[in-house]
């Protein structure tokens, strides 16, 4: 497995990196020594996924205490990580607990330890609620490499496999940037787990003729009453699974919840470069001053979701009930193994 995210060790402080726009062509590491290159990093989606972005911001704000010459200059560089994207709440939250303690190293490590405990629960918890058989469809990548930990959903969807279960995926490439096509082909493989891939415009058809008994996706923010901001195309595939019948499950840590927002109309949904549609894999597709919409992310509806996978458990709907609750539990580190 690529571990997304670290601390280097050796040398002058630099929080090291795979870079994931190479994949799957070539492996690419690389350090982050300044918060230029940082922000850069998570700006450009060299590393991204709710969650690895999250410990990515963690370890920055360390490499920020490092750098900055006064608490003014520490804070300046905070604000920076944080708006490198905005739809994902983990990048904030992370930031913040980080500066909480002072910006340490410790806490920065904590976050990237919990986060491989969370999404063994989540994934735990995930895979009893996938078919003994049958196939499954995903949305761009939430595996390790958009986590630094085990993943989300396909950390559901590997779980379940070992487990005995026997599934074949359906892997989206999601357009734009392809993070289906080159980053969870791979991660399926490398468990391997038997998967197919489609072009996203496939997806309701495959639903529907090969026998889908299953579509689960992560989540970059969501609202309190289960509204889902995630990887642009999501919103359809809830739709055509509510359709169809099939269950529509979201697998996500409790840091991507914001208990702060009672609904998901005000989630500041990312918007990105026109070239990354008119240049799609690298090449001139439409011409070149055409007018393009590129909204990264959108919102599907908590009315839509069949379930919310959290390392606490699947909250269900009406999730104004199951969801907030979850803003008081104690961290998943502090749990013994009965509470859990
Ligand atoms: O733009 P990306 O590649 O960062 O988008 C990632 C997603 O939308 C993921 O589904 C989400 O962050 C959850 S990652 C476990």
């Amino acid at each position: 497995m690529f571990e997304p995210v670290w601390w280097e060790a050796d040398g002058e402080p630099a929080v090291g990196y795979l870079d994931q726009r190479a994949l799957p062509q070539e492996v690419v590491r690389a350090r982050a020594c300044t918060i230029d290159a940082v922000v850069a990093a998570i700006a450009t989606l060299a590393v991204r996924g709710a969650p690895a972005i999250g410990v990515f911001g963690a370890y920055g704000t360390a490499l920020a205490r490092t750098l900055a010459l006064d608490d003014a200059a520490f804070d300046a560089s905070l604000a920076r990580i944080r708006a490198a994207r905005p739809t994902a709440v983990n990048l904030a939250w992370a930031v913040d607990r980080v500066r909480e303690a002072g910006g340490s190293l410790a806490a920065a490590r904590a976050i990237h330890d919990e986060q491989r405990a969370v999404d063994r629960a989540i994934a735990q918890h995930g895979a009893e609620l996938l078919p003994s058989r049958g196939a499954v469809l995903t949305h761009c990548n939430t595996g390790p490499l958009a986590t630094a930990g085990y993943g989300t959903a396909l950390g559901v969807i590997v779980e379940a496999h070992a487990g005995g279960k026997r599934l074949h995926v359906y892997v989206d490439e999601t357009r734009p940037l392809l993070q289906g096509a080159r980053l969870t082909t791979v991660e399926l493989a490398q468990a391997g787990v038997p998967s197919t891939l489609i072009v996203d415009a496939a997806a309701a058809a495959t639903m529907q003729r090969k026998d889908v008994r299953a579509v689960i996706v992560g989540a970059d923010r969501i609202a309190c009453n289960g509204d889902t901001a995630n990887k642009i195309g999501t919103f359809g595939l809830a739709l055509a699974a509510a359709g169809l019948g099939i269950p529509f499950y979201v697998a996500a840590p409790r840091s991507t919840i914001d208990f702060a927002r009672r609904d998901g109309s005000t989630i500041a949904l990312e918007e990105r470069e026109p070239d990354e549609v008119r240049n799609a894999g690298g090449g001139l597709t439409a011409p070149a001053a055409v007018d393009v919409f590129n909204p990264a992310f959108d919102v599907t509806p908590g009315r839509l979701v069949t379930g919310i996978v959290t390392e606490y458990g699947v909250a269900r709907p009406p999730y104004e009930d199951s969801l907030p609750d979850l803003a008081t539990r104690p961290g998943l580190a502090m749990l013994t193994p009965a509470a859990r």
